[in-house]
């Protein structure tokens, strides 16, 4: 088993990652505190894991609240249901909230353990690769709003992320492309040698060889945590975090949610985002062109979708968390492996930059 520390001084905690975790007794109950804990999934997830989790605890009062799948529940709706089930069965302070999922499930469930009477104690068991890449760490929570992909949360950290990577045999070969494009991520923010290892080892990612995974999920997992570490609430270069988010969150808003998967959406903006990089002059075509190999090899989109013209992106791209004061801050390449946050682009840039995306 590989342990991480998310370190951020009295709220640090450990990021777990080996296989056969789930079933591990006392593994999971030594991140509980109180006597209750209520656990969250989906309808996919539960069949699948939810007995090992229940059953690696002992002598605690447990309910389970299993939710429809998708990113388009991802919303008020089913976040006051996970309420109405701590309500009734008179959860109390001390109680653990448990996200037992994807991306989804730990961002919900994480929203509702921050505000659940003002704050209760929470734990991700991420099981998706882009949960166990990416989000089950850092302590983003929250939901979205029909304008808006992640538009009403909260920063709230695990007290532990539990990442048995036995759960990723089970994931379907697009959700896996999906995880993969946020691995990419990493590499093409800050971190050129685990670049080049993708690009020498994607096909073993693709292939689910157990190793190749688990450096994956340990290199990503290393590179948020020290990122996280340094700049919790994202008043720096936590933003780097978002390369090709703003683009991309605006094709999930705009297409649907639940349309193109997460990962998707970041691929393609990715692109995008290195698009208007070589029209301002920080990088070249070539670069552009290795950045497009490896998200296309990852079995990625690299196209934008036609049916979002360049107008509806600037529309949806102006409600985004890294707007401030009416300015839109972008992430942008300085370098393939070295990105940037800055708002010194031209809106003409911008639009040539969608146009040749399609
Ligand atoms: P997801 O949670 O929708 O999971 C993808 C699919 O895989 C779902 O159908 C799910 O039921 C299924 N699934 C989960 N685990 C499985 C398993 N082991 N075997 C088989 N099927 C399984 O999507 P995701 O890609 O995990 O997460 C995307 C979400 O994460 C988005 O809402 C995105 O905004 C959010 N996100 C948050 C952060 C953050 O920092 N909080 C970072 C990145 C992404
Ligand atoms: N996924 C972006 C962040 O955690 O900051």
């Amino acid at each position: 088993m590989i342990s991480l520390n998310v370190d951020l001084d009295d709220r640090s905690y450990p990021i777990l990652i080996g296989k056969n975790l789930l079933e591990k007794e006392g593994l999971l109950q030594q991140y509980i505190t109180g006597n209750s804990a209520l656990i969250v999934t989906n309808e996919t997830v539960a069949p699948l894991y939810l007995d090992y989790v229940v059953n690696s605890l002992k002598n605690l009062r447990i309910k389970t609240l299993v939710l429809p799948d998708g990113e388009q529940y991802k919303n008020q709706d089913t976040l006051n249901s996970i309420y109405d089930c701590l309500l009734s069965n008179r959860f109390d302070r001390n109680t653990t909230l448990i996200a037992l999922g994807g991306g989804v499930i730990g961002d919900i469930t994480g929203f509702a353990a921050a505000s659940y009477q003002r704050g209760v104690h929470f734990i991700q068991i991420p099981t998706t690769l882009l949960a166990q890449v990416d989000s089950s760490v850092g302590g983003k929570t929250g939901i979205n709003h029909p304008m808006g992909k992640n538009m009403i949360g909260a920063f709230y950290q695990p007290k532990a992320v539990i990442a048995d990577t036995e759960t990723l045999k089970t994931l379907e070969d697009r959700e896996l492309s999906s995880g993969i494009a946020e691995v990419i991520k990493y590499g093409l923010i800050r971190d050129i040698e685990f670049l080049e290892w993708l690009e020498t080892n994607i096909d073993k990612l693709l292939n689910r060889n157990t190793v190749a995974l688990a450096y994956a999920i340990d290199r990503s997992c290393k590179n948020k945590a020290e990122i996280v570490a340094a700049d919790e609430k994202e008043s720096g270069q936590r933003a780097l975090l978002n390369l090709g988010h703003t683009f991309g969150h605006a094709i999930e808003t705009g297409m649907g949610y639940g349309n193109w998967l997460h990962g998707e959406a970041v691929a393609s903006g990715m692109i995008m985002a290195a698009r208007l990089s070589e029209i301002l002059g920080n990088i070249s075509s070539d670069d552009v062109n290795r950045i497009i190999d490896i998200i296309e090899r990852a079995q990625l989109p690299v196209r934008a979708p036609e049916k979002l013209s360049a107008s509806k992106f600037i529309e949806l791209m102006s409600i985004d968390k890294k707007v401030s004061d009416g300015i839109l801050k972008l992430v942008l390449f300085k370098s393939v492996g070295q990105a940037i946050v800055t708002s010194d682009y031209t809106q003409e840039a911008l639009i040539e930059a969608i146009n040749s995306s399609y």
